[in-house]
This record gives C-alpha cells, sequence and structure tokens, in this order.
C-alpha cells in the first residue's frame, strides 16, 4: 500500500451529524465524525484505554465520548475527560490522545491523507474530478462497491484496456465492434496521459439515452498514483467528466468509487440511469476481479507481456519509482517515457 496520499474513506453523504463512521484505509481503522460546523474529522478508530472503537462513541457537540468508562476526545484527538479521574491535565498525555488524519471534502466524498514518515501531512488538496476551465456547473453523481480483492488488482482493472469489451460488453464497448488502435501516451510527474482526437463515441444503449451521439469527442485519459482514474469528454460544448477510484481497505479487500458529472441535459432526469449504470459496471468489475483472487492465489503470478499490459507494469514501475524518490534514491527511473504508442484491440 501506497502512504503519502489522499484516499477516499467514504461519500459525504454517509457521514451524518451526531453519527459516528467507521472507516478503514490501508489496514488503518478510522472513526470520521461531522462537528457543529459541519466539518468533518478522522481519528485511529480506537480509545487509547481499553481500545473500544471510536465508532461507538457518543457525539457530544464536538467530541466523541467512550461508551466504556466514558473518556472524552475532542477533533485534535486530545483526550479532555476522565470521567473516573474527573478532571484531566491540559494537554492531556500523549498516551491518551487519539492519533488523528487530515480529511476534507470534495466532489462528494471524504478524502483522508494517508501520511508516511517523509509526508506525514499533505503538500497538495485532495484530487478532483475535472471540470470546465471556465468553471461553470455540471451535475454529477457517484457510485461505489467493495470487493474481497486485493488493491493492485483493483488499480489494474482502472487501467487494463483488454477487459473492457469483455467484461463491460454493451456498455463501453460492444465486443463484435472491437478495433485495433493506437494511443499517444505522455508522461505525468506520478502516471500517464492519453489525448485522443476525433472519438467516436460507442454505439451502445448508455451513450445513446445520453445522447452523447452528434458527433466527435476530444477525450483526456490520466492515471496518476495512488490508483486514480480521471477522463476529460468535450463535444463541441458539451463536456462530460469521469473519476475512478481504487482504493486499498486491507491487505484483501478494496473499494472502487466513481463520480461522473456533466454539462448537458439540464433538467432531463438521467441521474438515476448513470447511477444505476455505474452500479453495474462497478459490479462487473469486482465479480470478475473476486474470481481472480479466487484464482490468482494457486499459482501467484501472472503474464504482462502483451502491448496492452503495459500500463499494468508502469503502474508497478510507477510505485518503485515513488518510493525510490522517497527513499532519496539517486536518479529514480520514471517508467513512462516522455511520448510513446501503444496499440490494442478493444
Ligand atoms: S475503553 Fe474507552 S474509556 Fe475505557
Ligand atoms: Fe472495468
Amino acid at each position: 500500500m501506497l502512504k503519502g496520499f489522499w484516499y477516499i474513506a467514504g461519500e459525504s453523504t454517509a457521514i451524518r451529524a451526531g453519527r459516528p463512521f467507521a472507516a478503514m484505509l490501508c489496514n488503518q481503522p478510522l472513526v470520521l465524525f461531522r462537528d457543529g460546523q459541519g466539518r468533518v474529522h478522522a481519528l485511529d478508530n480506537r480509545c487509547p484505554h481499553k481500545g473500544v472503537p471510536l465508532s461507538s462513541a457518543w457525539q457530544e457537540g464536538d467530541s466523541l465520548r467512550c461508551p466504556f468508562h466514558g473518556w472524552r476526545f475532542v477533533a485534535s484527538g486530545e483526550c479532555v475527560e476522565v470521567p473516573a479521574i474527573g478532571k484531566v491535565a491540559h494537554p492531556s498525555p500523549a498516551s491518551a490522545c487519539v492519533k488523528t488524519f487530515p480529511a476534507e471534502e470534495r466532489d462528494g466524498w471524504v478524502w483522508v491523507y494517508m501520511g508516511n514518515d517523509r509526508c506525514p501531512k499533505p503538500s497538495v488538496p485532495p484530487p478532483s474530478l475535472p471540470v470546465l476551465a471556465d468553471g461553470s456547473p455540471m451535475v454529477s453523481v457517484r457510485r461505489s462497491a467493495e470487493a474481497k480483492v486485493r488493491w493492485d488488482f483493483a488499480v489494474d482493472s482502472l487501467i487494463d484496456p483488454a477487459h473492457v469489451p469483455f467484461v463491460h460488453h454493451n456498455y463501453f464497448r460492444r465486443r463484435e465492434a472491437a478495433r485495433k488502435k493506437g494511443k499517444v501516451f505522455t508522461r505525468l510527474p506520478l502516471g500517464f496521459r492519453t489525448i485522443s482526437q476525433n472519438v467516436l463515441l460507442p454505439d451502445t444503449f448508455i451513450f445513446r439515452a445520453l445522447s452523447l451521439r452528434l458527433g466527435s469527442a476530444t477525450t483526456t485519459v490520466d492515471f496518476v498514483l495512488p490508483g486514480i482514474h480521471s477522463e476529460r469528454w468535450e463535444i463541441g460544448a458539451r463536456f462530460a467528466s469521469v473519476m475512478l477510484v481504487a482504493t486499498p481497505l486491507t491487505d484483501e479487500r478494496s473499494r472502487f468509487d466513481i463520480c461522473v458529472g456533466w454539462n448537458f441535459l439540464r433538467g432531463i432526469p438521467v441521474g438515476g440511469l448513470v447511477r444505476r449504470t455505474l452500479k453495474t459496471i462497478l459490479g462487473q468489475d469486482r465479480d470478475v476481479l473476486e474470481l481472480q483472487e479466487q484464482g490468482f492465489g494457486r499459482q501467484g503470478s501472472m503474464l504482462l507481456n502483451l502491448e496492452s499490459d503495459t500500463l499494468a507494469v508502469w503502474y508497478r514501475q510507477l510505485k518503485k519509482y515513488y518510493s525510490d524518490t522517497l527513499a532519496g534514491v539517486h536518479d529514480p527511473q520514471h517508467p513512462v517515457p516522455e511520448k510513446v504508442t501503444l496499440s490494442w484491440t478493444t
């Protein structure tokens, strides 16, 4: 798992006032809660006294009271009350404090920063859904799905072009419409980008329903560590964007979160259709990845030697590049060429 990045801990709507919420990121149990100003805070989900999860705490104003012996913690993690001794010294001893994590809301998600020794605090805000340069408003919907699959496999699925006509047949591609394409990739600081012009939008029901087939599109698709795939679609004055994020929950479980935004079809209620479609698509990925996890355990190796597997190889090398950079290795090698064309049939 990669530390030093923002991860999605949950949808904003799941964190309700007065209701502490249990989350898990990178094997770290978290409790999220919303204070009186509506700000979300993230703390270690463990009372330092005897270990009760603070997601079971009672929220009192802007603090959490552990239900076992009533210790009370504020958003900074400090213990401000121990009923058995009446009051506690201020500042309270470090052993009685709960570790806290930076938390921010963006695009309808709560992002929590998981730091490492070199970058304990975030230096950049959380990633965000691509928007129009003029900031004009978009409608957006989101959906998520958990899967019993290791995070590497979840990330692979974001950058695996060859699975699309099979796993998502009839959604983005019809298998019989697959054709060979060349794509030009360029390097991003911790990822890669491909821009395609004159893209004919797929002749599938979802694109027809959204009446996007009115011409060709310019698409920009980015992948960046830790596991963030984002797309911009420009079709004349129409604009749509997607952010698909794979998050490590534990060594064995991952979650996908997807957000789609668009600036057209105002007043036409297509949100329900898009949400249902996103649910189906995430379910298709979850089902096939859980199968992969079952089968992979027996042999534990894979073949990544096709051109369409290049992105999966880059992803693994990008992780090494990042850790080499953090470790201060001399001249770490970014795996993505400045510019390269890759071809495959999808
Ligand atoms: S376990 Fe939380 S107060 Fe004792
Ligand atoms: Fe997929």
